[in-house]
C-alpha cells in the first residue's frame, strides 16, 4: 500500500480522505455501509453546547446536481456527544474531528475548551459558515477581524488540532482564509455551502421551510476548487478541499490544486460507502503511476 499519510496540525491523518460534516451522522449511523477504520478521519454533525431541534418544514430539496439543505443545525448538544456518543465512536480506528459552532465568541471558546478535555478527539473543526442560522454563524464568517479574533481565542484554550472551516459565501475567500491563519488556525477547510433558494411555481411558495437553505453537491465543485486553489496559494497552513466531491477523479482535482485533504458530503447520501471506495481508488492511482501522495499535491501546471 502506497503512504498516504497527511499531516494537519499534532494529527497525522492515515489517508486525506474524510467525511463531511453534517453529512455522516456521528459516525455509527454508517458502520452497516463501509468500514470506518479505512477512513483518514470523519467530521461530526455540528455540535453546539446546548441541543438544538433544528429548522422546521421542508429541509431538504433536491436541485440540478446537488442539493438544498436548512437542516438548521440540528445536533444533540455537547454534553449528550460527550457521555453518549462519543463512547459509541472512541474505538473507531480513525480521525474523529468534531465540527462546532456558537452564536458567540464566548461559547465558542466554552465549547472549544469542554471538547478539548476528551483524549479521544483529534481535531475540531470551527463552522464559521452555515447559512441557515440567522445570527451567528454566517457573521463569523464573513467577517476577517472576528474570524481572526475568534480563532485566535479559542486557540488560547486549545492544544488540539484546529480546523477553521470557511464559507463561500464572501467576496475573497483569500482574505478570509488568512485571518484564520492568522489567529493561528492549523489549517482552513472549504467550503461550506452556498446559499441558494428553491420556489415552489405551483403554490407559489418557497420549497424549504427556512426559505433559504445550504447548494451542496457536483452543482458547487467548479466553485470550490477555484477557492481551493485561490486559497492554497496564499496561506502556508494545509487547505482541506470540500464541495462536491464524488469521484476518484473530484479527489485528484482538488490535490492537483493543492488541498492536503478532501471531505466527501452530500456523496454519501447517494452511497454510503464512497469514502472507502475514494480511498482504495487513491491509493491504486499512485500505486499504478508510482507517484506520492506529496508529488501529487498542488503539482497542477500553471
Ligand atoms: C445535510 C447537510 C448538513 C450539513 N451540516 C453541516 C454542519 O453541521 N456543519 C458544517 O460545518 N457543515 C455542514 N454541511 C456542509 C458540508 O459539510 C459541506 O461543507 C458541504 O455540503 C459541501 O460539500 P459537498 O458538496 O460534498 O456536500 C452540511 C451539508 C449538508 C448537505
Amino acid at each position: 500500500m502506497t503512504d498516504l499519510r497527511v499531516h494537519i496540525g499534532v494529527t497525522t491523518l492515515k489517508n486525506p480522505i474524510l467525511t463531511a460534516s453534517g453529512t455522516f451522522g456521528y459516525g455509527p449511523e454508517f458502520e452497516p455501509y463501509l468500514n470506518l477504520h479505512a477512513l483518514g478521519g470523519f467530521c461530526t454533525k455540528g455540535i453546539s453546547l446546548e441541543p438544538r431541534a433544528g429548522n422546521p418544514g421542508v429541509r431538504i430539496v433536491e436541485t440540478p446536481s446537488g442539493m438544498l439543505n436548512s437542516i438548521g443545525l440540528e445536533n444533540c448538544g455537547s454534553r449528550v456527544f460527550l457521555d453518549e456518543m462519543l463512547p459509541k465512536i472512541a474505538a473507531y480506528d480513525t480521525a474523529i474531528i468534531v465540527n462546532f459552532y456558537a452564536h458567540s465568541e464566548e461559547d465558542f471558546v466554552k465549547l472549544a475548551a469542554t471538547l478539548s478535555e476528551s483524549d479521544r478527539i483529534d481535531a475540531l473543526e470551527m463552522n464559521l459558515s452555515c447559512p441557515n442560522v440567522k445570527q451567528g454563524g454566517s457573521v463569523f464568517g464573513a467577517d476577517p477581524r472576528l474570524i481572526e479574533s475568534l480563532t485566535a481565542a479559542v486557540r488560547k484554550v486549545t492544544k488540539k488540532t484546529l480546523i477553521v472551516k470557511l464559507s463561500p459565501n464572501v467576496t475573497d475567500i483569500t482574505v478570509t482564509a488568512r485571518a484564520a491563519e492568522a489567529g493561528g488556525a492549523d489549517a482552513v477547510s472549504l467550503i461550506n455551502t452556498l446559499i441558494g433558494a428553491a420556489v415552489d411555481r405551483r403554490t407559489r411558495r418557497f420549497t424549504l421551510g427556512n426559505k433559504i437553505g445550504g447548494l451542496s453537491g457536483p452543482a458547487i465543485k467548479p466553485v470550490a476548487l477555484r477557492m481551493v486553489w485561490q486559497t492554497a496559494r496564499v496561506v502556508k497552513i494545509p487547505v482541506i478541499g470540500i464541495g462536491g466531491i464524488a469521484t476518484l477523479g473530484d479527489v485528484i482535482d482538488f490535490l492537483l490544486v493543492g488541498a492536503r485533504a478532501v471531505q466527501v458530503g452530500s456523496a454519501n447520501f447517494v452511497n454510503p460507502g464512497v469514502a472507502q471506495d475514494l480511498v482504495e481508488g487513491l491509493d491504486r492511482y499512485l500505486a499504478e503511476r508510482g507517484e506520492t501522495l506529496d508529488a501529487l499535491i498542488g503539482s497542477v501546471q500553471e
